[in-house]
C-alpha cells in the first residue's frame, strides 16, 4: 500500500504547453516508478473544448517523452496510465461555469474513490488565479472538512513587489497559506537541494563559509536559447524577472541562510526568509547604476547559422529596452556576510547552457610559495546545478619539479557516478510529489517571494524608468556585454564556464 494519500490533480490551463510538455509527463514517470497513490486521477481544465480522448491523445502528441516511452511500452501506457487522464471544458472564461466542473470532480472522486482530497495546480496566467481560487472557495471545494485541498501556481508570482503582495492577499482570502504550494522549479533540481546538504552535513564547508574566509561568490545562469515562442510574455518579463527574482535568489536564499534548527519546511524556510530579508537593498540610483549590467542580445551568425537579435524575435517590441542578460553586484547585511560582494548574472543566448555557483576562498594571508599563476590563485567550490551536475573543488598542488612553484588542481565529483545517479527525479516530479505527500519544503512561501520582490523592485523601477540606463547590446552567443566585467572588484573577472584563458607561458589561467 503506498503511503501517499489517494487524490485527484486538477489542472487549470490544462490545454497549455506546460501541462503536454512537463506535468503530464512528470505524472507519468512518478505512475512508473509507482509513486502514485492507489487511487488517482487527473482533470485537465481550461477553455478548449476538447473530450477526454482528445486531451489524452492530445497530451502524447506534444511530449517527446511520452511519445518515446509509447514507443517503448505501448500497451502499458494506453491501457492504464491514460485512463487517468479526464477534461473539463470550462466555457467562455475562467470566472464562470465552475458548478459543471465541480459536478465532475464530485463524480470523478465518487467513481475512482480519490478520498475528497484535491490539489488544483495553476498552469494559467496569474492574472487568473484570485478568479479560480473564489471559484473553486465559491463551490466549497478549497474547505477541509472533508478531505486536504492544495492549490499550486506557477511563477511568476506577481509583477513587482506590490502585485506579488495582492496575489498573496487575493489567494490567502480562499486558501490558507499552508495549503498554497508556490512552485519554483530550480528548488525540485537535485543540486540546487543539494546546496543545503554540502553545507549543513559537512564540517569542512561550513567552518570557512563566512566573511573571514570566502572572497565573493559568483552565480552564473545561462542558456544558449533565445526567447523562442515566448517573445510576447518575455518582453513584459525580461532576465530579472523572469530568472533572477525567482530561481537565482532561491539560490542565494541557500548559500546565505543561516544552519536550520531541523529540516522541516517551517525551519528551512523560515531561515531563507531571514537570507533574503538581509540582502542590501539598493535604493539609490547611483548604487543601482554602478552594480547593475542591463544587455540585450543582437544578432549574430553562431555556428553558420543566422541568429536572431532580441527585438527582431516574434511577439518582441522593435524598439523595446527589456533585458535578456541581467548582472548584479550586492552585499547581504548580516554578521556573515558583511562587505562580501556577490555577482549574480543570467542570460539568454550565451555559449553554453549551464548554471554554476562559485564560491571563491580568499588567498592564504602570508605566501610561503610562489604562484604559477597569479590569476588564478585562490581556492574554489564550484557547485555545479546543470548540466555536468557536480562539485568541483580548486586546490594548490606543488608544480613537479625545482623549488616550490604552486598551481590548482581539481577534485571533481559529478552526480551521474553515484551508483543511484539514474534515480535523479527531474524538478516537477520531485515537486509534484511533495505537494501530493504536503510537503512544502521546496515550495515558496509567501514572505519568502515578498522578500524577493523587496530587492528587485528598485532595480526594476530605474531599469524601467531612471536616467541614463544603458541596454547593452551583446552578439548572440558571447559572454554578454563588453563591459561585464566592470562589474567585478580589482582584476577579477567572471568565471566563463568552457572558456579557456591561457597566459604566455600556454599555462591554462581560466579552466
Ligand atoms: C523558466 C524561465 O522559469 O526557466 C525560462 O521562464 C527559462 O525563461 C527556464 O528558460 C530555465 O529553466 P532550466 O531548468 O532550463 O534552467
Amino acid at each position: 500500500m503506498n503511503k501517499i494519500s489517494n487524490q485527484m490533480l486538477v489542472i487549470f490551463g490544462a490545454s497549455g504547453d506546460l501541462t503536454a510538455r512537463k506535468l503530464i509527463p512528470a505524472i507519468y514517470s512518478l505512475y512508473k516508478e509507482n509513486y502514485l497513490p492507489d487511487n488517482f486521477v487527473v482533470l485537465g481544465a481550461s477553455r478548449s473544448t476538447i473530450s477526454d480522448d482528445d486531451f489524452r491523445k492530445k497530451v502524447v502528441k506534444e511530449s517527446s517523452y511520452l511519445k518515446d516511452s509509447i514507443a517503448e511500452d505501448k500497451n502499458d501506457f494506453v491501457s492504464t496510465f491514460s485512463d487517468k487522464l479526464f477534461y473539463e471544458d470550462l466555457g467562455d472564461s475562467y470566472d464562470t461555469d465552475y458548478a459543471r466542473l465541480s459536478k465532475r470532480i464530485s463524480e470523478l472522486n465518487s467513481k475512482y474513490k480519490t478520498d475528497n482530497n484535491y490539489i488544483f495546480y495553476l498552469s494559467t496566467p496569474p492574472s487568473l488565479y484570485e478568479t479560480i481560487a473564489k471559484n473553486l472557495y465559491s463551490q466549497e471545494l478549497t474547505k477541509e472538512n472533508d478531505g486536504w485541498k492544495r492549490i499550486i501556481v506557477e511563477k511568476p508570482f506577481g509583477y513587482s513587489l506590490k502585485t506579488a503582495k495582492d496575489l498573496n492577499t487575493g489567494l490567502q482570502k480562499y486558501f490558507d497559506e499552508d495549503q498554497i504550494y508556490r512552485i519554483d522549479h530550480y528548488l525540485g533540481k537535485e543540486t540546487v537541494q543539494n546546496l543545503l546538504v554540502t553545507r549543513f552535513s559537512n564540517t569542512i564547508f561550513e567552518p570557512l563559509w563566512n566573511r573571514d574566509y570566502i572572497k565573493h561568490i559568483e552565480i552564473t545562469n545561462a542558456e544558449t536559447v533565445g526567447v523562442e515562442k515566448r517573445g510576447g510574455y518575455y518582453d513584459k518579463s525580461g532576465a530579472l524577472r523572469d530568472m533572477f527574482q525567482s530561481h537565482l535568489l532561491q539560490i542565494v536564499s541557500l548559500i546565505v541562510m543561516e544552519p536550520p534548527i531541523n529540516s522541516s519546511a517551517q525551519e528551512i524556510r523560515n531561515e531563507k526568509v531571514k537570507a533574503l530579508k538581509s540582502l542590501r537593498i539598493m535604493n539609490d540610483d547611483k548604487t543601482i547604476y554602478n552594480h547593475t549590467i542591463k544587455g540585450q542580445y543582437v544578432a549574430s551568425i553562431i555556428d553558420g547559422k543566422t541568429v536572431k537579435g532580441y527585438r527582431e524575435e516574434d511577439g518582441v517590441n522593435p524598439e523595446s529596452k527589456t533585458e535578456t542578460y541581467a548582472a548584479i553586484k550586492f552585499f547581504v547585511d548580516n554578521w556573515r556576510w558583511k562587505d562580501i560582494p556577490f555577482y549574480v548574472r543570467t542570460a539568454k543566448r550565451m555559449p553554453t547552457k549551464v548554471t554554476e555557483v562559485v564560491i571563491h576562498f580568499k588567498t592564504p594571508h602570508h605566501h610561503v610559495f610562489t604562484e604559477r599563476n597569479i590569476n588564478n590563485k585562490d581556492n574554489k567550490l564550484i557547485i555545479r546545478i546543470q548540466p555536468d551536475e557536480g562539485v568541483l573543488v580548486k586546490f594548490g598542488v606543488k608544480v613537479p619539479g625545482q623549488g616550490f612553484k604552486v598551481d590548482r588542481a581539481n577534485l571533481d565529483f559529478y552526480y551521474s557516478s553515484l551508483s543511484d545517479s539514474n534515480n535523479i527525479m527531474q524538478a516537477y516530479e520531485r515537486l509534484l510529489l511533495d505537494a501530493m505527500e504536503g510537503d512544502a519544503t521546496l515550495y515558496a512561501r509567501a514572505d519568502e517571494v515578498e522578500a524577493a520582490w523587496a530587492f528587485v523592485d528598485p532595480i526594476l523601477n530605474y531599469w524601467e524608468n531612471g536616467k541614463d540606463v544603458n541596454t547593452y547590446g551583446y552578439s548572440a552567443g558571447v559572454w554578454g556585454p563588453e563591459n561585464a566585467n566592470d562589474l567585478l572588484e580589482g582584476n577579477n573577472i567572471w568565471r566563463n564556464p568552457g572558456e579557456q584563458l591561457v597566459d604566455d607561458t600556454g599555462f591554462c589561467v581560466i579552466c
